[in-house]
């Protein structure tokens, strides 16, 4: 969803029309709906969050799982009910449901304006007065246009702690189970001076933490300047000034290269955190997943970033159920999971993507079985990261302050690592850094005081 800043901006609110952006899905989603949230604003819009008051409402929708394709068709149902009040609403959708289904979109929901496909977003003004001058549905669903992302709205990411950027887009890994490749396209890299223009104008608003996205951040490799790799890239987001803490996201245990491996002993800016998933614990599935790696080799690559960065926090994400997934295979991943030891995990039960490989697979496991076996991995990682969590209690960590906490009773940041701190003050404000001595420990966050010496 956008927050943007409607006091600063110099045109009149209740002249202009009124744009909604339902964002689900991931990082990379929240970026683009930040790079259509300029580009409307640019064209006169302002931003508003409530739907029942906008002139255009978009849904950015995400494909990976059946669940996901679910929660964003009923949304937009319910959105699309609106236009009976203002049949001058104009409703579209973009992200990858709407690159996958096309023009199908509109037999399923005939009131639905446009769709707007994941490499089109730039195409949004004439969009727009296609639409408004024709009245026709329009469709954009492109797949080869390598988008310039380079936009910048004055002052959009004011009072904005965390910034993400786009480095690269597209896939070109074909993980047998993955939608995202046909829905995202081919892997291109966006040109380093262009990251660094973006990552620069993010802390002149105040920005402090900044994550680098990516599918597979770690092929990240510059066309425009030949030899800047992803490492290479780090090392120039770490000289910029203002900025105190640098985050990635993805990478693929098949990629993780040893130059990459030292930069988190190296770079005083990059959290000690990685997200690194390894879907399987089993050599088996992880070859029918087409990963491109073993478990003996992911282990190797966790104990090498723990020799570089002790304090190192890993967090992964795993599928339960994959076609063929026997019992067996299912405690091979529940013992890497103990191995590791991860400080969090992200565990989905196998949806069937239409398209991919594995969709094509026999051996499919029913849903009770891909249930139980979820909720066991759930809980053992449950202990894991409680356990992990307890062991911070009694000691001093770094939070970086994002505002108030659930309840409002409490400040709100995360550690170097990522974990949630919360703690009362009074003398704190978004965008500080502040020592807290941890006192409590739970699944979900920590809780502590701050210190008193800062
Ligand atoms: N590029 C990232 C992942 C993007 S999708 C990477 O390679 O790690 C995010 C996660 O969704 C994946 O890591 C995987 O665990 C999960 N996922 C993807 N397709 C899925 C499917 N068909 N069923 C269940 N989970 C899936
Ligand atoms: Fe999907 Fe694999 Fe690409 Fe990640 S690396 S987006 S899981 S195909
Ligand atoms: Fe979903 Fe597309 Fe991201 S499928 S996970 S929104 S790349």
């Amino acid at each position: 969803m956008i927050f943007s800043d409607l006091q600063k901006l110099e045109v009149n609110p209740l002249l202009s029309r009124r744009y909604y952006i339902a964002t689900m899905g991931c990082q990379m989603n929240e970026y683009d709906s930040d790079y259509l949230g300029q580009l409307l604003l640019a064209s006169g819009y302002v931003n508003t969050s409530d739907p029942l008051g906008a002139d255009l409402i978009i849904v950015n929708t995400c494909a990976v799982r059946e669940k996901a394709e679910q929660k964003a068709f009923s949304l937009l149902g319910r959105l699309v009910i609106l236009k009976r009040k203002n049949p001058h609403l104009i409703i579209g959708m973009m992200g990858c449901i709407a690159q996958k289904d096309g023009a199908g979109l509109f037999k399923r929901f005939p009131d639905l304006d446009f769709v707007m496909g994941t490499r089109e977003i730039e195409r949004i003004h004439e969009i727009l007065e296609t639409k408004e001058t024709t009245g026709e549905r329009i469709i954009a669903t492109d797949l080869d246009t390598k988008p310039l992302l380079s936009y910048h709205h004055e002052g959009y990411f004011k009072g904005r702690v965390k910034g993400y950027i786009s480095i690269m887009q597209g896939c070109n890994n074909f993980c047998s189970y993955c939608i995202v490749p046909y829905v995202r396209g081919r892997e291109f890299s966006l040109p380093p001076g262009k990251i660094i223009s973006e990552a620069e104008n993010l802390v002149s608003q105040g920005v402090k933490e900044i994550t680098l996205l990516g599918q597979n951040v770690n092929s990240y490799y510059s066309e425009q300047e030949s030899g800047v790799d992803f490492p290479g890239l780090l090392r120039r987001v770490n000289r910029i000034d203002g900025l105190k803490r640098i985050r990635f996201t993805t990478s693929h245990p098949k990629d993780l290269s040893e130059k990459l491996i030292r930069c988190f002993g190296e770079l005083e800016k990059l959290c000690p955190h990685i997200h690194l998933p390894f879907q399987s614990g089993s050599d088996r599935i992880l070859k029918r997943m087409n990963r491109g790696y073993t478990r003996e080799k992911y282990i190797g690559l966790i104990q090498r970033l723990r020799e570089v960065q002790e304090n190192v926090a890993v967090t992964s994400d795993v599928i339960v159920g994959f076609p063929g997934e026997t019992i067996k295979d299912f405690q091979m991943t529940l013992d890497l999971i103990q191995k590791i030891g991860f400080d969090n995990l992200f565990s989905f039960i196998y949806s069937d993507r239409m398209g991919t490989a594995a969709a094509r697979m026999a051996d499919k496991l029913d849903d009770e079985e891909k249930s139980s076996r979820l909720a066991l991995l759930q809980k053992t990682q449950q202990g894991i990261t409680l356990a992990k969590n307890k062991l911070l209690a009694g000691h001093e960590v770094e939070v970086l302050v994002e505002g108030l906490s659930k309840r409002k009773t409490q400040l709100t940041g995360r550690t170097d690592t990522n974990k949630v701190v919360n703690f009362v003050s009074h003398s704190n404000e978004p965008g500080d850094l502040v020592n807290v001595m941890i006192e409590d420990a739970f699944v979900n966050s920590l809780r502590g005081t701050p210190n008193k010496r800062i």
